[in-house]
């Protein structure tokens, strides 16, 4: 079974450095030193360093959001890979849906950031998923497979075994509806057919493919336990120690149960 990888999109959240450290402080003595599924934060940038020294001796991993795909130069703005390992972050986000569809992110400049991202040796965590008009129109898979086909393009197979890919459903971020767990491992288990086809079927057992979209302490086991379902990118609740605590706790069990 792959380790389960529970991470917490903090996005534009919380709105002071106290409140980032007294977050992740609450995370980590919540968790303990041990743990057998991964744990990552990913705060705004400003944070970074301070939630590194709130993470010291703790497993948990620290994401940035995003990241360019240049190391320096004239990009206003911008933080490169480089600048992400320099103040502790092991992972990054890469594609969030919010930049996709926010900021216009396109699959070549996911492509472009997730090179960098690996050529760093951060863990890239690239996001894709449909919108609702897509799903409804029955486009998502095409959607899935020309966001797979250009973010991942170029990789060989043994970089892809080091992408964490997260299918977050547009639809399903931060509106409460998540997609059912039949729904989810059926895209899941798409996913993984396309990641055999292209890298092999040892490669795909070995990809960690997240699901995102109001993740919540009741309907994480249910999602965690599907086979294809490797971890949850959380947003809202992983703003709550609690909520985000409960996520891990639900994780484990499945971790120690096993999957069918
Ligand atoms: P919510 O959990 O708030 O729906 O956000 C999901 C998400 O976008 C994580 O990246």
């Amino acid at each position: 079974m792959r380790t389960l990888l529970i991470a917490g999109n903090w996005k534009l959240n919380p709105a002071s450095t106290e409140a980032a450290a007294a977050l992740a402080d609450d995370v980590k003595n919540g968790l303990g030193p041990a743990t057998d599924v991964h744990v990552v934060l990913a705060p705004p940038f400003v944070f970074l360093s301070r939630i590194d020294q709130a993470l010291e001796n703790s497993p948990i991993g620290l994401g940035g959001q995003d990241l360019h795909w240049e190391t320096s130069g004239a990009y206003t703005g911008e933080v490169s890979a480089p600048m992400l390992v320099d103040v502790g972050c092991t992972h990054v986000i890469i594609g969030h849906s919010e930049r996709r569809h926010g900021m216009g992110e396109t699959n070549e400049q996911v492509n472009a950031k997730l090179k960098a991202a690996l050529a760093a040796k951060l863990i890239p965590i690239v996001c894709i998923g449909e919108t609702k008009d897509e799903r409804l129109g029955e486009k998502a898979e095409a959607v899935l497979l020309e966001q797979l086909a250009g973010s991942l393009a170029g990789l060989t197979a043994e970089e892809a075994a080091g992408v964490v890919l997260a299918y977050e459903p547009v639809w399903a971020i931060g509106t409460g509806l998540t997609a059912t767990p039949e729904q989810a491992q059926a895209v899941h288990a798409f996913i993984r057919r396309w990641l055999s086809e292209t890298f092999g079927e040892a490669t795909a057992a070995r990809i960690v493919v997240q699901y995102g979209g109001s993740v919540k302490p009741d309907n994480a086991a249910e999602l965690l336990a599907c086979p294809d379902i490797d971890g949850a990118l959380v947003g809202g609740a992983a703003l709550k120690a609690a909520d985000f605590l409960a996520i891990i706790k639900a994780g484990q069990e499945v971790t120690a149960r096993g999957k069918s």
